[in-house]
């Protein structure tokens, strides 16, 4: 499944390694690391290098610098993370070209560990420059260039495609893991295959949306897009979220949708309640709306009716997580599946809350998380995609519990929607 060389299959004993990593890792106001995952999910192949006996010189990003170096975003805080986490010291270098660049990796020992500073402090390197990768490699003095940052392979610049044209390039094992495993779960997934999709913009998913329109058995939408969603249906919304510029887009799906479920057996589930508040705060008063009117009783007094306004979302709420009948009709639906492939919350999970471990509108997303590691019966394989998806595991320490979580964003986007990587397209073919 992944045609490319790795470490394993190119000759890198004793030699000096550039390797590419992806340490955009997310930080906290006060600079301090928010989430190690990118950073150990990179440590097998440091220590596969450091037993082959290379010098391990490692090139990263950092946010998006604009102009000048914006010291906020400097790679020193994930050197010491690196240091903690190998046990040994990493030599930390304040820049990644230049002098001092030379200086440091010049007189390297076996197995030794060196962190240059955030390559796009120059502008060069989104810039896919030729030049500037030359510059790295003869500062560097680097013998092979190994890719390992899977979360930037979707993009070309300097340290994913241009540099490859001066040096051997092989890829890293995180990278073959990330690869062969995405693309493994969708060509042949077991079926039947769920895909759970969040976020705020239609727009940012549409290609993995149409993807699974293709492959999946079922499409659940989650997060503020379904809203979107929903309005398109005419449904009301009050002041919640809604991509008004995307709702022929929602219409287009809708009617896709249309023509498969006539092809195919198929399900594509909105959300039919949700939890809605006035404000987006921890300590907001919530409620439950069901507008698709689907709970016949109230559960406090049955057997009586609910009353219209829980059926309504008000003109001055929004609809901020999706609700109990949806979460459990999702996990229902689960019961049966073979894979569930999960790119984006369900609600505002980033909020805390004043009386809980758990936020006030991200209790969907946990439900479905309880059904996707087993709480249920059933235990699907279960594959996880995307930044805020991702870093919201980790804040829950829950990433073990799932077969594979990506470190990647926009690159597992991309690469679960089928399109090429460019960053994997250059390197080295296996023969
Ligand atoms: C990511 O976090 O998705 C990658 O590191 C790429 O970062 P970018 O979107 O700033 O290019």
């Amino acid at each position: 499944m992944f045609g490319k060389k790795t470490i394993h299959d190119y000759d890198v004993y004793g030699k000096k390694v550039l390797l590419r990593a992806d340490y955009n890792v997310p930080l906290n106001t006060d600079g301090s690391i928010a989430s190690d995952y990118r950073i150990t999910e990179s440590i097998p192949t440091i220590r596969a290098l450091q037993e082959k006996g290379c010098r391990i010189v490692i090139i990263a990003h950092l946010g998006r610098p604009k102009g000048k170096r914006d010291k906020k975003l400097s790679l020193k805080v994930v050197a010491k993370e690196l240091s903690g986490l190998l046990n040994s010291e990493v030599t930390f270098v304040p820049d990644c070209v230049g002098e001092k660049v030379a200086t440091a990796t010049q007189e390297m020992e076996s197995g030794e560990v060196v962190l240059l500073e955030n390559l796009r402090y120059h502008p060069e390197e989104k810039a896919n420059d030729e030049e500037f990768a030359k510059k790295l490699l003869a500062d560097t003095g680097a013998e092979v260039f190994v890719q390992d940052g899977f979360g930037i392979v979707h993009r070309a610049h300097t340290s994913t495609d241009a540099i490859t044209r001066f040096i051997p390039s092989v890829s890293g094992l995180l990278l073959e893991k990330e690869v062969g495993t995405i693309s493994a779960a969708l060509h042949q997934p077991n079926r039947p295959l769920m895909a759970i999709i969040g976020g705020a913009k239609i727009a940012d998913k549409i290609d993995i949306i149409n993807r699974f329109l293709d492959i999946a058995d079922i499409v659940v939408i989650g997060g503020a897009m379904s809203n979107t969603f929903m309005a398109a249906q005419g449904i009301e919304v009050g002041e919640s979220l809604v991509a008004e510029e995307e709702i022929d887009t929602a219409h287009e799906i809708i009617e896709r949708v249309r023509q498969v479920c006539a092809q195919r057996q198929f399900i594509f589930y909105l959300p039919q309640d949700g939890v809605v508040a006035r404000k987006v705060d921890k300590g907001a008063r919530t409620r439950v709306v069901d507008w698709d009117g689907h709970v016949f009783a109230s559960v406090e007094h049955y057997p009586k009716k609910p009353e219209p306004r829980d059926s309504k979302v008000r003109k001055d709420e929004m609809i901020l997580d999706i609700g109990p009948f949806s979460a459990a009709f999702i996990s229902g639906a689960m019961q049966m599946c073979k894979t569930v492939v999960w790119n984006g919350t369900m609600g505002v999970s980033e909020v805390e809350s004043v009386y809980d471990s758990v936020g006030p509108f991200a209790h969907g997303t946990e439900s479905i998380i309880e059904s996707m590691v087993g709480k249920y019966g059933n235990k699907p394989y279960t594959l996880v995609g995307g930044g805020d998806t991702t870093s919201y595991l980790d804040q829950r320490g829950l990433q073990d519990m799932f077969n594979h979580v990506s470190t990647g964003g926009g690159a597992s986007l991309e690469l679960m929607a089928g399109k090429e990587l460019p960053g994997v397209t250059v390197l080295w073919g296996k023969e």
